[in-house]
């Protein structure tokens, strides 16, 4: 039975993935900043003996050690970086760029995945599958960046995870571990919702993860942007 670490799985994508790769037979890690109010997940554990959950907020560094230790002779398949932050909106208007507001995206998005990769890398090399991925997001691409701007916090954090794990793949390609970098498309979630967004092409959950699901099993080592409809997207 593989093994996945999903982060931030009590809502959105990460609660959908832990559902699906629970469904597909997978023993499935899954971190959520705060059990007490995550019903959702509190009830597939239930139903599911592979899930196992645990307490995480991925900027806090100490804790990821920790949780680290508490799953040392763990053998992850897949690491998974789902959770992710918008930051509000207003905080990162041209206008505002409310520093805090900043730091906390950047810590959310950029650095804990680095972080979670150094803290895991040895349950990832002691599995089968060696793979590490992030969720990142379409508004990472330079190039696509020219009908509309804005975000400017979200856009930075998600551009830095790609540069971040194109490095991580090429350290780690020698140990045999496969990073992905993985664009879920829009999708209905509170983070979509948040971002204000209203135009058409958004799709449900269940729709993206089963798509992600595929690109994660079919990962090579080339490190590329790609959407979940497979298309490879400029950096
Ligand atoms: N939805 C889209 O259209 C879209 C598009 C591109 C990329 N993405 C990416 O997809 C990923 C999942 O987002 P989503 O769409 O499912 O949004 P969501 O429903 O807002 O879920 C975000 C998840 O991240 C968690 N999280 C945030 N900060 C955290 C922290 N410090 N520690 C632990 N967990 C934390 C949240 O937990 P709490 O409940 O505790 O806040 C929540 O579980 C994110 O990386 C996002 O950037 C989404």
């Amino acid at each position: 039975m593989p093994t996945i670490l999903v982060t931030g799985a009590n809502r959105g994508l990460g609660l959908e993935f832990v559902r699906q790769y629970a469904l597909a037979g997978w023993r499935v890690l899954a971190t959520a900043r705060d059990l007490a109010s995550a019903p959702e997940l509190q009830a597939l554990a239930a139903e599911h003996t592979s899930v196992v959950i645990a307490a995480l907020d991925v900027t806090n560094e100490i804790a990821i050690k920790h949780l680290s230790v508490t799953w040392k002779d763990e053998r992850i398949d897949v690491l998974l970086n789902n959770a992710g932050w918008l930051g509000g909106r207003a905080e990162q208007s041209l206008d505002r760029l409310d520093y805090q507001t900043f730091e906390e995206v950047l810590k959310t998005n950029t650095f804990a995945p680095l972080v979670m990769a150094r803290e895991f890398l040895p349950q990832v090399l002691a599995s089968e599958q060696k793979k590490i991925v992030v969720i990142t997001s379409g508004l990472s691409s330079m190039t696509n960046t020219v009908r509309f701007g804005n975000l400017y916090f979200y856009r930075i954090s998600k551009a830095g995870v790609n540069m971040a794990m194109r490095s991580l793949q090429a350290d780690l390609r020698d140990r045999g571990v496969k990073v992905g970098i993985l664009a879920p498309g829009m999708v209905d979630t509170r983070l979509l919702r948040n971002s204000g967004y209203e135009g058409p092409g958004v799709i449900d959950a269940p729709q993206s993860v089963s798509a992600v699901m595929g690109h994660i099993k079919n990962l090579d080592q080339s490190a590329e942007l790609i959407l979940y409809t497979g298309e490879q997207l400029p950096w």
